[in-house]
């Protein structure tokens, strides 16, 4: 019955390999892709570029609300813009990273954010569903979609990753990375609105010693009831 289309919710901590997982997952089943933490972090790019204050929920709610976010869906090339303007290369920043948590904390944000996951996933169930990627996808944002997948892996494979992600070379790099990311983490999972958790019924695979290809058959073969066409 894949009449009104497939969701895929995939959920996880930072450099658990959900990016690269879900965009391979959507091309693999010809979905559409999206990237919901690019979204917390234009509205963090668009704070720091206005110097509001962030730790200011007010302000930072005020400008969440007076921003036109507009997010592709392509698994195959991200685009973000913000009133007209493409930030793909600046919300992956680190001073981007180590701000977006204060903002994604902010109630307002998300329920902005959420409502515009919500009508990008009802648009693309015509054209045969989404991938979505994010903290709260499974629990929150789609709680009915019919996969639901948990990715994690040991902070320190999480933190080369990232380290590699951001072109970083050294050791200290990535244990400066280490900190930040475990700072973030305590962040995303302890705030009050919306934790990092692991959604029921969610597929739970840890990503430290499979490759990306692992772990993508692996949840095809454990979610194979639920695509295999009618
Ligand atoms: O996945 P990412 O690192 O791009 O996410 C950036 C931040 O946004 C992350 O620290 C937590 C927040 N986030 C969130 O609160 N809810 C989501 N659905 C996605 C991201």
């Amino acid at each position: 019955s894949a009449a009104g289309g497939l969701v895929v919710a995939v959920d996880g901590p930072g450099g658990s390999g959900k990016s690269t997982v879900s965009r391979q997952i959507a091309r693999q089943l010809r979905l559409r892709y999206l990237d919901t933490g690019a979204m917390y972090r234009a509205i963090t790019q668009v704070a720091l570029d206005r110097r509001i204050d962030i730790e200011d929920p007010v302000a930072v709610a005020e400008v969440a609300e007076r921003t036109v976010l507009t997010i592709g869906t392509d698994p195959d090339q991200s685009t973000i813009h913000v009133d007209g303007v493409n930030l793909d290369e600046q919300i992956r920043t680190r001073a981007v990273t180590n701000a977006v948590s204060a903002i994604a904390a902010v109630p307002a944000v998300r329920a902005r954010l959420v409502a515009q996951q919500r009508e990008i996933i009802a648009e693309s169930l015509a054209a045969g569903g989404i991938v979505v990627e994010g903290r709260d996808i499974g629990s929150v944002v789609a709680p009915e979609a019919p996969v639901k997948v948990f990715l994690t892996a040991s902070t320190e494979v999480r933190a080369l990753r990232r380290s590699r992600q951001l072109g970083e070379k050294g050791v200290d790099d990535v244990a400066r990375t280490l900190a930040e990311l475990d700072r973030r983490d305590a962040l995303d999972s302890s705030r009050t609105v919306d934790p990092l958790s692991i959604p029921e019924g969610a597929i739970v695979l840890d990503s430290s010693t499979l490759s990306v290809s692992e772990v993508v058959d692996e949840v095809m073969r454990r979610s194979e009831h639920l695509l295999a066409p009618a």
